[in-house]
Formats: C-alpha cells, sequence, structure tokens
C-alpha cells in the first residue's frame, strides 16, 4: 500500500467520514485475478448476445451460461448462492432482478429482458449485466433501456479517488428522476472481487459527500434497477427469488463492476 494512500485514508478518517478497510483495497495481484475473471464473464455475457432471441427458453441461456464458464475453466458464482438453483438470473419485463431460467419460460418479440452474470476464476470473482431488446419494443420500453443504461454510465463517472460512493447513487436518481422514473432501492451495487458480495454496499440514491470513500484499489459494482414509475417491488412467495416491480411495469438493470483507479475508474467487465 503506498504511504500517501495510508495518509489520504486517514485524513478523511478524521474529518468523521466512512473509509474502507484496508483488505477493501485490492493489491496488483488480486485486480489481475479479477481483470481475468471479468474477461470471461465478458465472455459470456457477448456469448449469450451472439444467440440470444424470441422462442429460445430462459433455461437455454442457462445452459449457454453454464456451458462457456465451465468451457473456460470458470465457476458460475449464482449457482448455489445463498441457495440459488440456476447459474445466471434472467429477468423479463416486470422482474427487476433474480429471474429464475426455466424451460418453459420462451422468449418473444418486444420483451426487455436483463442478463446477469456472475463468474468466479481461480477464486476472484466478477459480475455484470446487460439488457437484451428481443426483436422490436415499444418506445416506451426502449426508452427506459436506454436511460437505465446512462444512469449506469453517469454513476461511473462519479468514481473518482476520494470522492464518496453517495455521489455515485445521487448522480444515478437524478437521471432516473429527470426521465420520469424511480430507482429500486432495496437492491444495490456491492464490493466484488474475493468474495462475491463485500463492501461497500453501493446504492443508486444518495447524497453527495456520503458514504464510503473512494480509493484506489476498491472493486465494486454499480448495477441500477429503474422502473418506469414506482419504486416499489415484491418478491415472489413461490420461490422467494424473483423480484417483480408491484406496478407490474417493466423494470431495467445493467451491471458493471468497476476499479477505482487514480485517474477515475476502469470497468473489469468490458
Ligand atoms: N448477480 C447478482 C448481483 O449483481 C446477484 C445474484 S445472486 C443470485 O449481485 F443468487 F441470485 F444469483
Ligand atoms: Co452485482
Amino acid at each position: 500500500m503506498k504511504p500517501e494512500i495510508l495518509e489520504k485514508i486517514e485524513y478523511y478518517k478524521q474529518l468523521g467520514h466512512v473509509v474502507p478497510k484496508l483488505s477493501s483495497i485490492k493489491t496488483e495481484e488480486q485486480i489481475e485475478g479479477i481483470r481475468k475473471s471479468g474477461v470471461i464473464n465478458t465472455g459470456v455475457l457477448d456469448y449469450v448476445a451472439s444467440k440470444i432471441k424470441a422462442g429460445v427458453s430462459t433455461q437455454d441461456i442457462d445452459d449457454w451460461v453454464t456451458e462457456y464458464t465451465e468451457g473456460h475453466g470458470a465457476i458460475c458464482a449464482d449457482f448455489h448462492y445463498e441457495g440459488y438453483p440456476k447459474h445466471v438470473c434472467v429477468s423479463i419485463d416486470d422482474v427487476v432482478c433474480h429471474g429464475i431460467p426455466s424451460s418453459k419460460e420462451i422468449l418473444r418479440e418486444g420483451m426487455i429482458v436483463n442478463v446477469d452474470v456472475s463468474t468466479i476464476l481461480d477464486g476472484y470473482f466478477s459480475d455484470a449485466s446487460r439488457m437484451f431488446i428481443i426483436g422490436e419494443t415499444t418506445k416506451e420500453k426502449q426508452r427506459l433501456v436506454e436511460v437505465t443504461k446512462q444512469c449506469l454510465d453517469i454513476g461511473a463517472e462519479q468514481i473518482k479517488p476520494y470522492g464518496f460512493i453517495g455521489d455515485i447513487g445521487y448522480a444515478i436518481e437524478q437521471h432516473a428522476n429527470r426521465n420520469g422514473y424511480k430507482v429500486v432501492r432495496e437492491f444495490g451495487g456491492h464490493g466484488v472481487g474475493l468474495q462475491f458480495h463485500e463492501e461497500p454496499w453501493v446504492g443508486h440514491f444518495g447524497k453527495k459527500n456520503t458514504g464510503m470513500l473512494i480509493v484506489p484499489g476498491m472493486v465494486f459494482t454499480i448495477e441500477p434497477m429503474i422502473n418506469m414509475r414506482k419504486s416499489g417491488i415484491r418478491v415472489s412467495a413461490l420461490d422467494g427469488w424473483t423480484v417483480y416491480t408491484k406496478d407490474k411495469l417493466p423494470s431495467a438493470q445493467w451491471e458493471h463492476t468497476f476499479l477505482a483507479t487514480e485517474e477515475g475508474f476502469e470497468i473489469l467487465t468490458y
């Protein structure tokens, strides 16, 4: 650890800010491991992108994810994570997140689909998700998908050395609300790398200059879930996983794993 980094952390701590544990600041070796994991994770999403279309089932997507991941010597982090039964989350239209793949669920023209992939390679975790539009969809759903991507990008721009995690959420919520949308509050991004979910929790709402200090070497996701009208969600009583919008309107999500750097950030899942 560079002494100037330790000094800065101490300085912000004295001012009363929440600062990361030193173990949250990854070593070069750990960053290299997470980067390699991210390359596989991106490969999985590219593979899904090349095959996803109307008529396939969400179980087909689970099969592709498993085949590609294991074919590259890696492990699907979702599988059996806290009892999750499948290898990937596939969330369609009013499913906010944690959609469980099924051979009975068939993709149809006009659906908007989030595929959320998390990979473990040599013990290192990476995590990213993308939206796919099946054929053509409505202008409203297309705009939701686009604005949600902008929310991710605008949030990422807030990753600056000695900025704050709250800056990210603040920027995201502003952009969502400007477009008439609402941010889901129950789920956030998270530290990632040595485990699936580490500190800090990265809310997609927040106040500027609050929350944990951002220090070069931290690795975390940003993964805004944006609802068309109201932020309310409900979790399926049937499977205990699938998260729906309360108002049954569509929701979208995009996610990357980011490394905070001296210059700003690097996307590890690009
Ligand atoms: N990939 C999700 C995330 O971004 C976590 C999914 S947990 C699972 O944090 F168990 F549902 F797979
Ligand atoms: Co995540």
